[in-house]
């Protein structure tokens, strides 16, 4: 009996939505939603290495989220703290190795000092690769790029017409990170809210209707194993 072909996945790319609603639901405050879905991401970060996904990425953060109270907004960036410090000795025992994408300006000195150090501490990891999205946003990271193109056009170091779709992806914040092959969404939304738009033109989509907070392993295994039997044929017509 031949075996069967087991669809490589090196990529999963997850919007971790709905941890507001899933506190309001139960009376609580929507903190504890994001408190109870950062416990999530453990699981999720270990059953990725168990599913031979290799990276993992995460949108903890948007750019419009600075949009919510004051009260949320820092009660996340808190949880952001506490979260790297506490995860990264298992992080290091895992071989997990962590970056972040998005705009780190806005960000508080503490944060991205936290941020830094642990992409240092974890940078020779290679079980998984675990991106957090943190204020980031799709179109903000293109603008960004933009920017650093023309400062290389204009310093002489890239001409014009040699920018390609690979020059553009090297100046993205995933740069050297494959892009994702499939891309889920919890919570019930079908919208994909600024993340990841270049890099998931040709990503497979699972929207999944539970909250993160109530995301489980077995629904992870379920949207791999439904990616793994779909057909991917990136525009062409025989499928591989
Ligand atoms: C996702 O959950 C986490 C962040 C955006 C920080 P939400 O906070 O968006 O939860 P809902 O969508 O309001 O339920
Ligand atoms: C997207 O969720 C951002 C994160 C999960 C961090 P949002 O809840 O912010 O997106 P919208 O408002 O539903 O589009
Ligand atoms: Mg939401």
């Amino acid at each position: 009996m031949s075996q069967p072909i087991i669809k490589d996945i090196n990529h999963v790319a997850i919007i971790m939505d709905g941890n507001g609603r899933w506190a309001e639901a139960r009376g609580l405050e929507r903190l504890e939603g994001h408190m109870r879905g950062a416990r999530m991401v453990k699981k999720i970060v270990r059953a990725s290495k168990t599913l031979g996904v290799k990276n993992l990425t995460l949108y903890a953060f948007s750019t419009e989220n600075w949009n919510r109270s004051k009260k949320e907004v820092s009660g996340l960036m808190s949880l952001f703290r506490r979260y790297i410090l506490a995860e990264s000795a298992d992080m290091l025992a895992e071989g997990v190795r962590m970056k972040f994408i998005g705009q780190r300006d806005q960000l508080d000195d503490k944060l991205v000092s936290l941020m830094n150090w642990i992409e240092d501490q974890t940078a020779d990891n290679t079980a998984l690769q675990l991106t957090i999205a943190l204020n980031y946003g799709g179109r903000d990271e293109l603008v960004r790029a933009s920017r650093k193109m023309a400062v290389a056009v204009q310093e002489g170091q890239l001409r014009p017409e040699d920018i390609t779709e690979e020059t553009v992806s090297s100046f993205l914040d995933t740069a050297g990170t494959p892009d994702p092959d499939l891309v889920i969404r919890t919570s019930g939304e079908y919208r994909t809210s600024n993340f990841l738009p270049w890099q998931s033109s040709y990503a497979e989509y699972a929207f999944i209707n539970e909250s993160w907070p109530d995301f489980t392993v077995a629904l992870y295994e379920q949207a791999i194993s439904n990616f793994r039997a779909r057909e991917r044929r990136f525009g062409s017509v025989i499928g591989k």
